[in-house]
């Protein structure tokens, strides 16, 4: 089984990639920096089983330019992908533009995904049965998509921002999985629940030490993994698809992560948005 896991150097992703590796899968991961990828693998090695390969890519989510080339080098490399994990994401306090002109938050958790499986699709429908894993958050409650301000220009707030763009990835996850109906690959994103990972040490001492306060009622990266493990190898899950799940079980997102049209609209808007950055 090949598997490929984007942010793969940290927190849920490297642990899941270990849990995986462990049971026999061959893992790739994604990281955008050289020494920290190879330090990621090496970890996943220590723990492979027998015979496992353990591949790197290095790729910055933020470019689309990028994910483009990240892509043409999976399709070289892997003739057949079982499991895709769209698994990078980052909360951002200041509003920064990536160099195609898109506000980062949105191009790193939600173009760069989108853009990762449409240009993986036809190679995991010619691997069916295969699968793509999201991650998510249950921070998407609350949130709704701007499609009025979809660079966040009127107003931007990191954490409220972030909700967005993962309320995106529900909705992609939504849409994507009405697409590939009868093509053998399911598509669902889950909730990692709070973790005690890198997650929001980019944003200076104040959010560091907000984490560093959160630790204790935080779970560890491989709890945080364990859904994303499961979605990955269960055979309970061979045949769903478009679900939400935390915690291994169904869950629902908030009405805003169910609204079908806004899932297509999205689709659409993302494709005009990675089009006009080719
Ligand atoms: N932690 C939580 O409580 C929590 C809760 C709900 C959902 N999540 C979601 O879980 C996912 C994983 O986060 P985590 O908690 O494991 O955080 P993490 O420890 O910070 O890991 C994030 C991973 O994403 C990678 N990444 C970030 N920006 C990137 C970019 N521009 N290009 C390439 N890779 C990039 C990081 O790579 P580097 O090593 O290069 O930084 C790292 O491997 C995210 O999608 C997050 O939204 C987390």
């Amino acid at each position: 089984m090949q598997i490929l896991i984007t942010g793969g150097t940290n927190g849920i992703g490297l642990a899941a990639a270990q849990m995986l590796a462990a049971r026999g899968a061959n893992v790739a991961i994604v990281g955008r920096n050289e020494g920290r990828t190879q330090a990621a693998a090496a970890r996943i090695r220590a723990v492979a089983a027998a015979g496992v390969a353990v591949g790197t890519f290095i790729a910055d989510l933020s470019s689309q330019a990028a994910v483009r080339k990240l892509a043409a080098e999976v399709r070289s490399r892997y003739p057949r992908l079982d499991v895709l994990v769209n698994n990078a994401g980052a909360m951002y306090t200041t509003r920064q533009l990536t160099a195609d002109g898109i506000e980062q938050t949105w191009a790193v958790n939600h173009l760069a995904p989108f853009l990762l499986t449409t240009l993986l699709l036809d190679r995991l429908e010619a691997s069916a049965p295969a699968r793509i894993i999201t991650t998510a958050s249950d921070a998407h409650r609350g949130a709704q998509l701007p499609f009025e301000d979809l660079n966040a220009e009127h107003s931007y707030r990191g954490f409220g921002r972030y909700g967005q763009t993962k309320l995106a990835n529900i909705l992609f996850t939504l849409e994507l999985a009405r697409r590939l109906e009868g093509s053998g690959v399911t598509a669902n994103c889950f909730h990692p629940g709070l973790v005690a990972s890198g997650f929001n040490r980019n944003n200076g001492l104040l959010m560091s030490l907000a984490m560093t306060v959160l630790a204790p009622v935080s779970r560890s990266s491989e709890k945080g993994a364990e859904t994303l493990v499961w979605l990955a190898t269960s055979p309970q899950v061979a045949q769903t698809s478009g679900a939400y799940f935390v915690d291994e079980r169904p869950a629902m997102p908030s009405p805003a992560g169910q609204d079908r049209e806004a899932a297509q609209r999205l689709w659409d808007i993302s494709e005009r948005q990675c089009r006009s950055a080719s």
